[in-house]
């Protein structure tokens, strides 16, 4: 009952996604499904996955709390989409164990266990109207066509596509597969969703509007939830905790707000963004600062104040570094300017809002650059 999964998976060449979910779900109403999201919660406990000679995960241990949504951040290889199927059952750990709610489930393959999933490599069924793709996985859960119609009225209102049930999936937008994808999965109340670059196809705005989407369903349903990603932005925005995975292993494991402000390691640093490394600490920070050996000094472009010389200094003058530096350039992206200073042989990027009456510096100007030193974060090299 508690082991439901709901997979969307990040498929390759067409965009669609796949799903796969457990057929002894609860089919009931809110009550039984309030008692499956208390039982959810996932744990890996020293968990590797090889691949001949390759090892995709390393010793991972990792445990997700009832309710969560909690993304998986990586680059491509680090082995997002591993952890994800070793978690649906799709592959078997090398070592280690996975429990969810209490039982492992590592060493069963996903057929035997008593989870009924159901994959398929496209998220839609492309001979399959909305309607028939969405009732498949109640279906397949023997519920009566009464219910399934009215189930299916329900999630296709809730995601904004009500009127829609009697198209292809060849007729939808790519966002539009993408809500029925979502419903789809959300559609048997499982007390697990997976999520594998579910917006991965989709353009900026249309991205934009399915995080928030998906953010208010998580809010709406509780439901725990995995998502893996390799873009920062989508991870900072919808997560309640990131991991970030480098190689195989975890790199770090904290809020979206921690992750990036003070990341434990240089990699997690510039995976999340852009990062200023002061290579010369001595200059770049206050003398009697002291930095914790095997670490380099970083600090955020945003955190850089860019002020002309002539400008007032800040008043709080005494907890600011201040250097002064010549523009290389500046480049301009909407509300905002990224500026490149050299100081000495650094190159230091400062990123400020475009306020009115304020106008942008020129390259070749000598600058002053002011920073708390409050904002100075040690990272591990
Ligand atoms: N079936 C497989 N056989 C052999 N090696 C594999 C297999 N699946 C994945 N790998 C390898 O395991 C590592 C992790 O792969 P994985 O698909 O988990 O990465 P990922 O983080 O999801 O990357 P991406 O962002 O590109 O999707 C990679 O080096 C990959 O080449
Ligand atoms: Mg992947």
């Amino acid at each position: 009952m508690s082991n439901a999964l709901a997979f969307i998976n990040q498929q390759p060449a067409n965009g669609f996604a796949s799903v796969a979910v457990n057929s002894s779900a609860s089919i009931a109403g809110n009550e039984a499904k309030e008692k499956d999201v208390a039982l959810a919660q996932i744990e890996f406990r020293n968990v590797t996955k090889n691949y001949g000679s390759v090892a995709a995960v390393k010793d991972l241990s990792l445990s997700v709390s009832r309710g969560e949504f909690l993304t998986i951040l990586g680059p491509s290889g680090s082995g997002k989409t591993t952890t994800l199927m070793l978690l649906a059952g799709f592959q078997a750990p090398s070592q280690g164990d996975i429990f969810i709610a209490g039982k492992s489930v590592a060493a069963v393959p996903s057929y035997r266990r008593d989870q009924g999933i159901v994959f398929q490599s496209y998220a839609l069924f492309p001979p399959l109207n909305v309607r028939r793709n969405l009732e498949f996985p109640l279906e397949m859960r023997g519920m009566k066509a009464a219910e399934r119609t009215a189930r299916v009225d329900r999630i296709l209102s809730r995601v904004h596509l009500s009127g829609l049930e009697d198209r292809m999936p060849s007729q939808l937008s790519g966002g539009q597969q993408q809500r029925v994808a979502l419903a789809r999965a959300l559609i048997a109340d499982p007390p697990i969703l997976l999520l594998d670059e579910p917006l991965g196809a989709l353009d900026r705005n249309l991205r934009e509007q399915m995080q928030s989407e998906i953010k208010s369903l998580h809010k709406e349903f509780g439901i725990t939830t995995v998502c893996v990603t390799h873009d920062q932005d989508e991870a900072l925005t919808l997560s309640d905790r990131i991991v970030v995975m480098r190689a195989g292993a975890i790199e770090q494991t904290d809020t979206p707000e921690a992750i990036y402000d003070r990341p434990a390691t240089q990699f997690v640093a510039k995976f999340l963004g852009e990062a200023n490394i002061l290579e010369n600490p001595g200059f770049m920070i206050e003398s009697e600062a002291t930095q914790p050996s095997d670490t380099i000094a970083m600090i955020r472009p945003e955190r850089i104040c860019v002020a002309a010389l002539d400008a007032p200094k800040r008043v709080d003058a005494d907890l600011r570094q201040s250097v002064i530096g010549i523009v290389e350039n500046m480049i301009y992206a909407g509300p905002l300017r990224k500026y490149h200073v050299r100081v000495g042989s650094t190159l230091l990027v400062a990123r400020e809002h475009v306020v009115s009456g304020r106008p942008a510096l020129q390259p070749g100007e000598e600058v002053r650059l002011e920073w708390l030193r409050s904002d100075v974060r040690f990272v591990a090299a």
